[in-house]
């Protein structure tokens, strides 16, 4: 290996990020997993689209939050005389934006709350604590990195809690409708063999409605969602050492109602090729043909509430919005 030959870049790839490409560029369809959107450009662009118009979802589990963690904080504690203290995990906590919310609720029935959040991002955890210490007082945060999609024999590694101690669950921002049908199960399913019986498990989803809702929501007029699904192309220029024109590529999302879900493509705008150095590889594009970068499933009404109960929960209480455009569901562990 001659640092001459090849430059810095495509000595120092990263693996996954390699063999995800190579696969998914073969496929037909051609796709690329999602979790490559979130590098750092990436995460600050999500950042962007959960604030603009358009995009309703952030906004809508966050007024129901506003109204109802009181209820969820008590639902989940359980009834006054066998009342638990309650532990919050929260996966895929980013910047635990809303979890404010309901942390603040459980500060006020229980005066003090131990808060630990997954996620896979290490900066986002330390973030989200010194955010979480310095504006709430009472909550004492255990940022745990790991994966919570993988590994560990089919459970979620949680650690001990105290016998007093009830564990509960958020898995909010709908990131379950990322998931097909089938690994959302098993998502679950890993979530549930990681608890006791009595912990509880509060799940948002994103509910159908009316493709002109949905639409723009992944396909803003300021663009910020196509930069998002363009950054993509760049991080693989950048990592990869590949040399895809951006803008060669179209940002196209496309409400499938056999599926129920909002699919994201990227479009190659002509007949193509291109190189990705660092796999030595060169790839061709026919004109209009698309890789498929995400599916956004949504949910219709009852079925989260299905969903809980085919992977060991049993469904409690169920939260949405006037419009019934989200909805906030509380599992407990059977
Ligand atoms: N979990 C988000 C969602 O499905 C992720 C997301 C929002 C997204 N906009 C996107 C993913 C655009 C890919 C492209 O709503």
């Amino acid at each position: 290996m001659s640092a001459a030959a090849s430059p810095a870049v495509a000595q120092q790839f990263d693996r996954r990020v390699g063999a995800a490409v190579r696969e998914g560029l073969a496929a037909r369809p051609k796709r690329l997993p999602a979790w490559l959107f979130y590098d750092e450009a990436g995460s600050r662009l999500f950042d962007a689209i959960t604030e603009l118009p358009e995009y309703y979802l952030t906004r809508t589990e966050r007024g129901i939050l506003a109204a109802h963690a009181a209820a969820m904080i008590a639902q989940a504690a359980g009834d006054e005389r066998l009342r638990a203290r309650l532990r919050i995990v929260e996966l895929g906590a980013g910047s635990a934006d809303k979890t404010r919310l309901l942390l603040k609720a459980a500060t006020d029935l229980q005066e003090t709350v131990l808060y630990e959040p997954v996620d896979v991002s290490a900066s986002a955890l330390d973030e989200a604590k010194e955010r979480i210490k310095r504006e709430i007082a009472g909550v004492t945060v255990t940022p745990r990195v790991m994966d919570y999609t993988h590994g560990d024999g089919g459970r979620l590694h949680l650690g001990p809690v105290d016998c007093r101690e009830r564990r509960l669950v958020l898995y909010i921002g709908s990131s379950i409708g990322n998931f097909e049908p089938q690994q959302a199960q098993q998502l679950l399913r890993r979530v549930r063999a990681g608890l006791e019986t009595g912990d509880s498990f509060l799940l948002g989803v994103d509910l159908v409605k009316e493709d002109s809702i949905l639409l723009p929501a992944y396909d803003d007029a300021a663009g910020v969602t196509a930069a998002f699904n363009r950054n993509l192309l760049l991080r693989l220029n950048r990592e990869l050492d590949a040399e895809f024109d951006p803008h060669a590529f179209a940002h196209r999302a496309v409400w499938n109602p056999t599926e129920s879900r909002i699919e994201m493509h990227l479009m190659s705008c002509a007949a193509q090729r291109v190189r990705v150095g660092a796999l030595d590889l060169t790839m061709s594009f026919a004109a209009g043909e698309s890789i498929h970068t995400e599916n956004s499933y949504k949910y219709k009404p009852g079925q989260a509430e299905a969903l809980l109960a085919e992977t060991g929960f049993r469904s409690e209480a169920t939260w949405t919005d006037t419009r019934g455009w989200f909805a906030v569901c509380l599992g407990r562990a059977e």
